[in-house]
């Protein structure tokens, strides 16, 4: 029996429907599970939906839904995207699954009959956006993490002792240096670890949601307790599968999985997980996505223009795993149509056109020694694999494409084909096998990340089976047998015109996010406003004076996530200074040179110790980004709206 290997995504809040964020990390556990696989592991992958909490309640009410009713179909919109992306999950857990409230029950009881767990009052400053106490904030403060205001809450909770751990963490972390990677994220849970830990409240009286705690009164779980251990709930039914080989993870969980979660494992005498990797933040255009930007990249528009792989082929080779990274529609197409159309597709295409116009379609025998370093190519790919560094695996396998593609123009067969003396015949013969083995080879080691493709290329080369089904172990120049009949070449990427992709995938988005905003209650659909404020008199109106003005010089104000201090010219003899909260949507750059509407006689007024004097007239929506108003047409600085 082969080796079980376990691994897991995050369980995915059902607060907002699946974006590229979660696709990026579902894919990478998709790839590393096929990859361990063709090494000969029996993998199980499991994902799920964190479906409890006051803020799904609210979503549910917002939608006139219950909540079992809203997070069904939350729920099922991740089980639709996997589908859709070919993902091979093997177990996909809900937090309200009834079998999941009977693992955190029992568990619970477990951490209590130990002594872990124990009843206490608590008040502090709560997120309810972020579903956690904001430790040391005072009433009124923001939370750290998102800028909402907090609320006070005073309850009665039940509490785990989580700073009985501290040593006990420690000695893990000592013992298992490869417990927590990449190393920066170990140093910083080290270092939190370090500077002592408190212990953590686990249950809530003020949340109806929730998996009812199996004590006197109303109860319910918090999100954390709740949410880890379906982990093992994912597993629970079958013998042997738990702990996890790997909780694969973003990089803002770190603390709950690396801290919290093996503690609560600790406490109830269970394995804890074996590896933890968190991956670094996927940005849109370099800017962190997010709903109040309105910038979020939806995974499906991008699959139906140019097909899963492609994006699978991206997020992998773009992003260095760990880090943080940028999605651009540009850059995704620029890769798709040199890497994938001209590299991989070239060669596998050409291969096989020449294998049919000069040999019938029958791979020829080579009596040569192979012209390249495969062993070499082969072993960089696989390391860098086995320590997820997904874009080194590739940059490998394009080494060894980029050899194949020099070799056939310095031996250029076409020029082969024509002779006929036996020992250019035989040149002619080694070169077309040296490139369908390395199409072959190629095809096997990008198999985990390009799964549809290479079953397409496997196909044409006339493998059978799937590729995926190969082991990795026998990969070895030569295994590719002359008399082989290929299949006709077909092209598995086809060159992508940059413009009217990206306008279609821009559109499909739009259109997707009407519709995810419309099943999550989000926005309702702009027909039909009623707008109900007091008519006034044009005398009223004229009493402001609107203005076009053009931005001379922009910057952040520090200290501001949200604020731009801005030069504008407005045709006076200086320049006014302008503050205007559209820096979450705007950057500096993009705001320079642009004209824009002032109210230039409001009263000046100071924000973050700049005077402000005026305002830049923006159009927004609820939870939406400002949009600023401009002109399509040429108009002079300082002309008067009216
Ligand atoms: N429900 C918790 C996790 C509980 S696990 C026991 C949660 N859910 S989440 O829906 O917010 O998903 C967070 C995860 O989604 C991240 O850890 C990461 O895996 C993925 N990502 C979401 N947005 C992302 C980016 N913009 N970039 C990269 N990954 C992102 O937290």
């Amino acid at each position: 029996m082969s080796e079980k290997y376990y691994l897991t995504t995050p369980i995915y809040y059902v607060n907002a429907a699946p974006h590229i964020g979660h696709t990026y990390t579902t894919i990478a556990a998709d790839a590393i599970k096929r990859y361990k696989t063709m090494q000969g592991f029996n993998v199980t992958l499991a994902t799920g939906t964190d479906e409890h909490g006051q803020k799904v309640e609210r979503s549910a009410k917002a939608t006139n839904k219950s909540p079992e009713e809203f997070t069904d179909l939350v729920s099922e919109e991740f089980r639709e995207q996997w589908k859709k992306f070919n993902l091979s999950i093997d177990r996909f857990q809900r937090t309200s699954d009834p079998k999941h409230r009977e693992t955190v029950q029992w568990l619970f009881k477990r951490c209590l009959d130990r002594g872990f767990i124990y009843p206490s009052s608590y008040t502090g400053q709560y997120c309810t956006s972020c579903e956690l106490y904001v430790t040391d904030a005072k009433p009124g403060d923001p939370c750290p993490d998102c800028g909402r205001p907090t609320e006070t809450v005073t309850e009665e909770n039940y509490f785990f002792k989580l700073s009985a751990f501290e040593d006990k963490l420690l000695a893990l972390f000592e013992a298992n240096p490869g417990f927590l990677e990449p190393a920066i994220r170990r140093n910083e849970a080290l270092a939190f670890l370090k500077g002592g830990l408190k212990d953590l409240s686990i249950t809530r009286t003020t949340i109806k949601w929730g998996i009812p705690v199996p004590v006197p009164g109303n109860h319910v779980f918090y999100v954390w307790f709740d949410a880890l251990i379906a982990y093992m709930t994912a597993v629970k039914d079958t013998e042997g599968l738990w702990p996890a080989d790997l909780h694969l993870i973003g990089k803002e969980i770190v603390r709950f999985h690396a801290i919290f979660w093996p503690a609560f494992l600790m406490a109830a005498d269970l394995p804890v997980p074996k590896k933890i990797f968190a991956h670094g933040w996927l940005l849109f255009e370099n800017d962190k996505m997010s709903k109040s930007r309105g910038n979020i990249v939806r995974a499906e528009p991008i699959r139906e223009v140019m097909g899963a792989d492609a994006l699978r082929y991206f997020l992998l080779r773009e992003i260095v795993f760990g880090s943080d990274g940028t999605f651009s529609f540009d850059a995704l197409v620029a890769r798709f149509n040199s890497d994938l159309a001209n590299g991989l597709g070239n060669l596998a295409s050409r291969t096989l056109s020449m294998i049919h116009q000069y040999r019938g379609g029958i791979v020829p025998a080579s009596t040569e020694e192979c012209p390249f370093e495969v062993r070499k190519a082969i072993a960089a790919t696989l390391t860098a694999y086995e320590n997820f560094e997904f874009s080194k695996a590739l940059e490998a396998v394009w080494g060894l494409i980029a050899a194949a593609d020099k070799f056939i123009v310095q031996q250029a067969p076409w020029t082969l084909a024509k002779k006929t003396e036996p020992e250019l015949i035989a040149k002619l013969d080694h070169t077309l096998y040296c490139a369908a083995e390395v199409v072959r080879i190629a095809t096997v080691l990008l198999a985990p990340v390009l799964p549809e493709s290479c079953d397409k290329i496997w196909a044409q080369l006339g493998m059978p089976g799937n590729v995926g089904g190969v082991h990795f172990g026998s990969l070895e120049w030569g295994q590719l047998a002359a008399g082989q009949l290929t299949n006709k070449p077909e092209p598995v990427f086809m060159r992508i015109d940059p413009v009217p992709a990206i306008e279609k995938m821009r559109e499909l988005e739009i259109a997707e996010t009407k519709r995810q905003n419309l099943l999550l209650g989000k926005l309702e659909e702009k027909t039909g406003i009623t707008i109900d404020t007091p008519t006034i008199a044009i005398d009223d109106f004229v009493k402001i004076d609107l203005r076009v003005g053009q931005v001379l010089s922009a910057e952040r104000v520090k200290g501001s996530d949200k604020l731009l201090h801005m030069k504008i010219d407005i045709g006076e003899s200086q320049p006014r200074t302008i503050v205007g909260g559209i820096a979450e949507a705007y950057t500096a750059e993009q705001m320079l040179g642009r004209k824009v509407v002032i109210v230039a006689n409001l009263a000046p007024r100071k924000l973050k110790g700049i005077e402000s004097q005026g305002m830049v007239v923006a159009a927004s929506v609820e939870g939406g980004k400002p949009v600023i108003a401009g002109f399509l047409e040429e108009i002079p600085i300082g002309a008067r709206l009216k």
